[in-house]
């Protein structure tokens, strides 16, 4: 089993996720939450990024803040729920140092692939990174997160990790399906069915890719267009 994983599941139930502090079933699931920070531990993380800011934004920097020249960059496509997990941080005793970003999401082109992006300036991933992790947790879990890892993947560190949160979600395993085909060897995954709603652990193995796949491309794109359309629709603030 990978090591990172190994200590991470045998410490996640020491890690305190409190109740009064947990804010409810939008969040991480308490499991996920746990292992979340529990491997961010294991691998001594430094240096994180998180698409959906949250809950799991003071999860991730309570982790770093022990290490020198920590950093998060938190980024949601919300103004309103951005703002409250800064509020929430700067009211936590955690000196960390976080940056939260908010950007649109925008639909793109990945090859033959329309899927949503954040709209976060050019270059700015790559100019925060290298990142050690990168948590994927947004912006819901009926939405298809394709894109984010193409985004981050160019910005984690060999040998770093993303972990994608809800992977049990109906819709993921066309997702995973297209990641594996696009990554191939460059990066490998591990799914952890038996943690919270699902968790996908993959790891940068080399810089290659992704080879965006013709197969499902017509399919992911339609789901990009109706979850595109749900942006106006009141279902994001
Ligand atoms: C699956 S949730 C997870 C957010 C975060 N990773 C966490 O675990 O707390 C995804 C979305 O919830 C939204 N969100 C954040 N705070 C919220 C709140 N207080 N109430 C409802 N939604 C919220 C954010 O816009 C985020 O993109």
């Amino acid at each position: 089993m990978n090591p990172y994983i190994a200590a991470a599941v045998a410490e996640m139930d020491k890690v305190n996720v409190s109740r009064l502090e947990h804010p409810g079933s939008w969040a991480m699931d308490p499991a996920s939450c746990r292992f979340v920070a529990a491997f961010a531990r294991a691998l001594e993380a430094r240096r994180v990024m998180e698409f959906g800011s949250g809950f799991s934004t003071l999860m991730l920097a309570r982790e770093i803040e022990p290490h020198e020249d920590n950093y998060l960059l938190s980024v949601d496509d919300s103004p309103r729920y951005s703002a409250l997990a800064k509020e929430a941080m700067e009211t936590s005793a955690c000196q960390a140092k976080v940056e939260f970003r908010v950007a649109p999401l925008r639909p793109r082109l990945y090859g033959p692939r329309l899927l949503l992006s954040y709209a976060l300036p050019k270059g700015l991933v790559g100019a925060m990174g290298p990142f050690d992790l990168a948590l994927i947790d947004a912006p819901h879990d009926s939405w298809n997160p394709e894109a984010v890892l193409y985004d981050v993947f160019p910005a984690l560190d060999l040998g770093g990790y993303a972990l994608i949160d809800d992977a049990n979600a109906p819709g993921r395993a066309a997702t995973m399906t297209a990641w594996r085909a696009a990554f191939g060897e460059a990066a490998d995954f591990i799914h952890l069915e038996g943690i919270g709603n699902g968790l996908l652990a993959i790891e940068k193995l080399s810089d290659d890719g992704p080879q965006y796949p013709f197969k499902g491309a017509l399919s992911a794109s339609a789901k990009t267009i109706a979850d595109f359309a749900r942006t106006f629709s009141g279902d994001r603030e």
